[in-house]
């Protein structure tokens, strides 16, 4: 790997919170003493192997700007939200081409989980090196999965090869840019990054990360990402 390649974080944060429910996106929630976003945020911009991060923003988002420990950070761009999360992505990335290369990892992280560890981060860095195709995080499945049609059971489905996607998912800008373009071109909405590196025909690598790195997405979900905080206090790493 160059010695010049650097790694940025890309978060979406432009979603709407539909499922959550709350009358403020649920990235602009109170957690833990900060908002939601900027436990995100932090483990970009505190992690000395990460050069800078974009923060991708709805349209009449002044939420940000009101609650954020960083905006206006210096090593913090903005860009403009999309219709959907991977439009989002791509307008991130876009904003972080003023600064960053082509050759230059991506972590893309969604802004609604605000308990990724930092010995998480730095497994998938580690990843990266001399990785052709990019890595995410993931968690084995640990529940049997079964396929339903008109609401029973059609199929189980061996669980033993099955993953759930998390994030951050890294991927070098200029693949990552082509990657969601061509998924764009297809009219097929993607609702994780490495998706559309797979429609290429390429193979991310999967490193396992620990299950408490969860998405906020509904209600029930913030008392446990505060939960889950509160533990790692405690057994960090
Ligand atoms: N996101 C985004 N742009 C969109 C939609 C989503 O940047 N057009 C971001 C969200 O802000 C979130 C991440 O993508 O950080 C994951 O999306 P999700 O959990 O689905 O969040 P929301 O879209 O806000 O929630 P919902 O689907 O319930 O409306
Ligand atoms: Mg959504």
């Amino acid at each position: 790997m160059s010695p010049h390649v650097r790694h940025w974080g890309l978060i979406p944060a432009a979603g709407v919170g539909r499922r959550f429910g709350a009358t403020v996106p649920k990235q602009y929630l109170a957690l833990a003493g900060r908002p939601v976003i900027d436990h995100a945020v932090a483990a970009f911009v505190e992690h000395p192997g990460v050069a800078g991060c974009v923060v991708v923003l709805g349209r009449e988002d002044g939420w940000w700007a009101d609650v954020s420990a960083y905006a206006g950070h210096p090593d913090v761009l903005r860009a403009p939200g999309g219709a959907e999360r991977c439009h989002s992505v791509r307008n991130g990335l876009d904003a972080l081409a003023q600064r960053a290369a082509d050759d230059d990892w991506v972590l893309v992280h969604d802004a609604a989980r605000p308990c990724l560890r930092r010995g998480d981060l730095d497994r998938l860095l580690e990843a990266l090196h001399d990785e052709p195709v990019g890595a995410l995080l993931a968690v084995p499945i640990a529940d049997t999965v079964k396929r339903a049609v008109d609401g029973q059971v059609s199929e189980t489905i061996p669980r033993s090869a099955l993953w759930r996607a998390y994030t951050p998912q890294a991927f070098r800008l200029g693949l990552l840019r082509r990657a969601l373009d061509h998924a764009e071109s297809q009219d097929l909405v993607v609702t994780d990054d490495a998706s559309a590196v797979e429609l290429l025909g390429m193979r991310p690598a999967l490193v396992e990360c620990s299950a408490d790195n969860i998405k906020i997405t509904r209600p029930e979900d913030l008392p446990l990402a505060a939960f889950f905080l509160e533990q790692q206090q405690e057994t960090p790493c």
